[in-house]
Formats: structure tokens, C-alpha cells, sequence
């Protein structure tokens, strides 16, 4: 028998659907607000979307939950995270503010390859531990959907290590994990000078072996200076493709680097970053269907300029937005932070902001056919939000307003 529950009365119930798989430039403003909204879900799906007052008849003994006064929005999504790492680097933090670049820490041995040490020295089930502290934090800012990188192994084993490591949480639940193999992230020590034995081991082991196990839906590639070039870049694109998987690019972070239009030629379901985007690579991006991801959070905590959200936005892009949560460039899973630096420092506004974390997020992990938005058949994925309006989900920042949890129709975090 199906199972119902109701969610009903709520301040403001925040659609986004209208039946689109994401939502590009002046579409991003659009949220589709219900006042006084209600929800029924039947088992894990939306079943009904409307005014409370318009309530189909419910069977007696259904759960209902009110969310007067509140905010009811689709479940958070984390489309870029690099979660499953052991320790911390706050030694280079405070180099940072002393002077120091990212890239030269990182050049000087630190960086990526610090923490990579630490992984490959951590069991699976440490690994695990740390991840699911990470998880539940992430589960009490209303993110339920959430994408990990491995690359923190770089070793064969290691790499599987970490992908076994997501598989393994993403079976606990209650998230909703979405594993990518970030395998091109550094090239580890015991290969410096030796690039091409690297890439070898990367093309024709990894990508093999991790496409057989069907450990990650992703490939990823850090295409930059000092971590690998447009050509290496091609490579493995290339080799991912060919193995059948769906491929995401790290693209201009610190430099113009033409990971965006590498993005755009190979398809990317996403190109993140983009803070040292080109005209060229924003002409790239259009009529590419590749969604552009920004991830504020990295530029504040390094100090470094903005993506250029406004002109991505006038171009008619989908945008998203992402936490990037890693040791390094931004150890925080307060993703609605992320949304409050998106408004203050690249001007975007909150109900594109909303669209960024929801639909065009779901967007980026192709799966917005199913999750991103509150509309009858999707997946009932839902927060409610302790505030009347949801700017203030922005407005009022570094707090969670997250009041209830529901994860496939089920609550699974109560304040
Ligand atoms: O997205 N850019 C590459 N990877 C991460 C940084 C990882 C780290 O420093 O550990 C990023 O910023
Ligand atoms: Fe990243």
C-alpha cells in the first residue's frame, strides 16, 4: 500500500520546475513561489503541488507535517565536493596569510599531495568516519544530494579505496551520493619528473579499471597550470569518453587556461570555477548544454577575484553553485554560505542563487529529471526552512535555518 504524508501550510513553497531540466541567464530569477504551500508525497514522489486550501481529500491516519510561517524549497544540492579526505592543512592556511600563494605552497610539495599522504595512510573505514562527520553536517544546512571526488589517492588501490569509500556511504544513506574519479588532480610524488608515467598509469590503468568497477559516474580533470595542461587534459578526456563516462572539467581557477572550451568540446555535464573565464570561453559554454558551476567559497578563502556570475548570467548560461568543501581551498559544508558570498560578492540574487542550488545543480550531476524541483512525479527531496521568506535564507547568514529534512519522502533530520 502506498504511504502519504502531507506537508501543508507553509509560508512559502518554492517550486523552481515548470517542467525544465535547468534554467539559463534571465530564467534563473523565475522560483514559481506558492503561497500557503502544500505537498503531498506518496512513498518517495511529489504526488501534489498547491495551495493548501486546495488539498485533495487525505486519508485519516496520513503524517502531516505544518510548516507554517516557514520556507518549504527543494533539498539543497552539492554538485562539487572533494569530501573524502583525511586530516587538515591549517599550516598552509596560516602560511596564506602571510604571504604565500596557493600554488606555490602546492608547487613547493604541499597542496594536494599534503593531504595525499594522509589518505593513502588512512584505512577505508577511517575514511568513512571522517566523511560521514562531513555528510552530517551537510545533511543540517539542507544539502541531500551531494557529488565527492576521489584524487587524494592516486595510486590504483587508492583511488578505489576512496571510490569504495562513497559507494559504502552512499549505501547508509541518507544522502544521496555521486561519485567522480578525479584521478588527474595532481601528479603524485613518486611520479615528479616523470609526467608521462602518470598519465600512462592514469589512461591506460585507472580510467580502465574504475570504468569497469563502476565506482564513479564522473570523470573529472584539474586543467591548470602547475597540475595538468589543455593537451594532458585532452587525453584523458578522451580516454574517459571512450570508456563511456560523463566527464566535468576544473577550468580556469588560477589561470586562463582553456579548460572552459575543453569543457564545451567534450561535452562536460559541468565546467567549475571559472574564475579566470575568457570571452572565448563564455562564447564556448553557449549552446553547449555544459553547466557553468562557481564555487565562491574558494575564491574568499584564498582571497583571489570572483567568477564573473553577472556575465554568465547575461549570456543566457546555466549557472550553479557548489560548496568545492575540501581541505585546501574551502573546508566548509555550509553550502547556503556559499549562497550568501554568490549574492554579496558576485551580485547574484537570491532567487537565482536558489536555482543555482537546486535545479541547475541537479543539472550538473544529470539528474534533473528527477531531483532539483518541487513538481508532481520528482523525487520528494525537501527542506523546510525556519524563516518566512526565503531571501533570508541568505540574509541572515553562517547559521543553518533548516528546521526539517525530507530525503525520498522520509524525514531524516529534525532540528
Ligand atoms: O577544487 N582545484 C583543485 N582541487 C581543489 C583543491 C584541492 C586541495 O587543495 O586539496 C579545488 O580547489
Ligand atoms: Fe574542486
Amino acid at each position: 500500500m502506498k504511504e502519504f504524508s502531507v506537508l501543508r501550510s507553509s509560508a512559502q513553497l518554492i517550486c523552481i520546475g515548470s517542467g525544465s531540466l535547468s534554467k539559463r541567464g534571465s530564467e534563473m530569477r523565475s522560483l514559481d513561489v506558492i503561497p500557503d504551500g502544500a505537498v503531498v508525497i506518496s512513498d518517495d514522489r511529489i504526488h501534489w503541488v498547491g495551495r493548501t486550501s486546495d488539498l485533495p481529500p487525505i486519508p485519516p491516519d496520513t503524517e502531516i507535517i505544518d510548516a507554517r510561517g516557514k520556507v518549504v524549497l527543494p533539498g539543497f544540492i552539492d554538485s562539487h565536493t572533494h569530501l573524502v579526505f583525511a586530516g587538515s592543512r591549517e599550516d598552509e592556511f596560516e602560511q596564506r596569510l602571510q604571504g604565500r600563494t596557493y600554488e606555490e605552497i602546492a608547487a613547493g610539495g604541499g597542496g594536494i599531495n599534503a593531504t595525499v599522504q594522509q589518505v593513502r595512510r588512512g584505512s577505508k573505514e577511517e575514511l568513512k568516519a571522517a566523511t560521514r562527520r562531513r555528510l552530517e553536517r551537510m545533511l543540517s544546512f539542507g544539502v541531500t544530494t551531494v557529488e565527492i571526488k576521489s584524487g587524494y589517492g592516486l595510486t590504483l588501490a587508492d583511488e578505489l579505496k576512496c571510490l569504495e569509500a562513497i559507494a559504502e556511504l552512499n549505501q547508509e544513506g541518507p544522502w544521496e551520493l555521486v561519485p567522480t574519479f578525479l584521478g588527474a588532480h595532481a601528479v603524485p610524488p613518486e611520479f615528479q619528473g616523470n609526467r608521462e608515467g602518470y598519465l600512462r598509469l592514469l589512461v591506460d590503468e585507472m580510467l580502465p579499471e574504475v570504468s569497469r568497477s563502476r565506482l564513479a559516474e564522473f570523470c573529472d580533470i584539474f586543467c591548470e597550470r602547475g597540475a595538468f595542461t589543455l593537451e594532458e587534459s585532452q587525453r584523458v578526456l578522451k580516454r574517459a569518453c571512450e570508456l563511456g563516462m560523463k566527464v566535468k572539467v576544473h577550468a580556469d581557477e588560477f589561470s586562463s587556461s582553456g579548460g572552459t572550451e575543453l569543457a564545451a568540446q567534450w561535452r562536460a555535464v559541468s565546467a567549475d570555477h571559472l574564475l579566470c573565464i575568457t570571452d572565448a570561453g563564455i562564447e564556448a559554454l553557449m549552446g553547449s548544454g555544459t553547466v557553468a558551476t562557481l564555487l565562491p567559497g574558494t575564491a574568499f578563502f584564498l582571497g583571489l577575484n570572483y567568477a564573473p556570475a553577472r556575465r554568465l548570467i547575461a549570456a543566457g548560461l546555466p549557472v550553479a553553485l557548489a560548496s568545492d568543501c575540501n581541505p585546501g581551498t574551502c573546508p566548509s559544508e555550509n553550502l547556503p554560505l556559499i549562497g550568501t558570498l554568490a549574492c554579496t560578492q558576485m551580485k547574484m540574487l537570491p532567487a537565482e542563487v536558489v536555482t543555482a542550488l537546486t535545479l541547475n545543480a541537479a543539472a550538473a550531476l544529470d539528474r534533473s529529471q528527477r531531483l532539483g524541483s518541487i513538481e508532481v512525479g520528482k523525487q520528494a527531496d525537501l527542506i523546510v526552512c525556519d524563516v518566512p521568506d526565503y531571501r533570508q535564507l541568505f540574509y541572515h547568514f553562517g547559521v543553518s535555518h533548516v528546521w526539517r529534512v525530507i530525503k525520498r519522502g522520509r524525514v531524516v533530520y529534525t532540528a
